[in-house]
């Protein structure tokens, strides 16, 4: 998260993640998954503008019609959580500009979570630390507390067990974001633990290296089956864009949004023009019809 002090606001940047290695290791009596994954925070943000509001209201809005501004929003639940933790009874106007796909395990409600903690911590001037923050935001959702342990971390627990990771060097993506979405809860109820979890022990030391190549070959995520099986283009897209042969690809989260890893910014734009050419025919006349389509993002893991 990147915040910036204007003269009255606080701006915070909120990253989207990937997660490039995912297996679960149990289901818990209170219905969450015993999860290991690593998780990289990468250069797609959403943007937060928070104001002081002197009436004590919170006041959320958001230039994605699709996306409620209602007391749901995770951003808003942040801004109430807080309030309630600490005894302020100060108000906000907050401007949430979306650019993160939604449903697409890409974290964006939870990194945008994130920034409204770290934002209002600033802009109320509350002097909580990074890690109380943390705390606070596992209680809004699983990822959550991931943001405040950027750019990457081990994540364990139903992933608010947070230990942050080295990166050998700055690792480049292309995010392929089918426009269907897809609901964490339904993946994971659909998902399978495995016997014999995968350790993700290899691919750990791989990023510390900054060995992209091994990373490629060692990409895991335990919720693509179950992802595939209830979204099919999700299997499609995996197959068009490992058919190109990049350093390596997989899906993030629980879907849709998949990425290839790429040896630097122009193996990922020479991907991303051969994805697109690679869109066939039918294909083609479909997204003319539908207006739908897929998204491309190049991405590099934050600093
Ligand atoms: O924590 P969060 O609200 O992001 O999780 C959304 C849903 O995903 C949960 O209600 C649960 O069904 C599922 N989940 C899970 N195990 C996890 C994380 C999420 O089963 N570790």
């Amino acid at each position: 998260m990147l915040t910036q002090l204007t003269t009255d606001a606080v701006v915070v940047r909120a990253p989207a993640k990937v997660n490039l290695f995912l297996e679960l290791h149990g289901k818990r009596t209170d219905g969450y998954h015993e999860l290991a994954t690593l998780m990289v925070a990468v250069s797609l943000y959403d943007t937060l503008e928070l104001r002081d509001e002197p009436s004590g209201r919170i006041a959320l809005t958001c230039d994605d019609p699709a996306l409620s501004a209602g007391p749901e929003n995770l951003v808003h639940r942040a801004a109430e959580l807080l309030r309630k933790r600490t005894g302020s009874q100060r108000g906000a106007r907050i401007g949430l500009n979306k650019r993160i796909p939604q449903a697409a395990g890409l974290a964006g409600g939870s990194s945008d979570a994130a920034a409204a903690l770290d934002g209002l911590n600033r802009l109320w001037q509350l002097g909580l630390s990074r890690r109380e923050l943390a705390a606070l935001g596992a209680e809004l959702g699983s990822d959550v507390a991931f943001f405040f342990a950027t750019p990457a971390a081990w994540c364990t627990g139903r992933g608010e067990i947070v230990t942050a990771w080295p990166m050998g060097r700055p690792l480049h993506l292309l995010l392929v974001c089918p426009d269907a979405g897809l609901s964490t809860a339904d993946v994971y109820r659909h998902a399978t633990v495995p016997s014999a979890p995968e350790s993700g022990e290899e691919i750990r030391r791989a990023v510390a290296r900054g060995d992209w190549k091994e990373v490629g070959l060692r990409l895991h995520n335990r919720l693509q089956p179950p992802a595939e099986k209830l979204c099919p283009e999700v299997a499609a897209l995996h197959a068009r864009l490992r058919a190109l042969r990049p350093t390596g690809q997989a899906m993030s989260g629980s879907g849709t949004a998949l990425f290839a890893v790429c040896r630097d910014r122009r193996d990922a734009l020479r991907l991303a023009r051969r994805f697109r050419s690679s869109t066939g025919k039918q294909e083609r006349e479909r997204l003319a019809s539908t207006g739908s389509g897929v998204r491309l993002f190049l991405v590099r893991s934050c600093d």
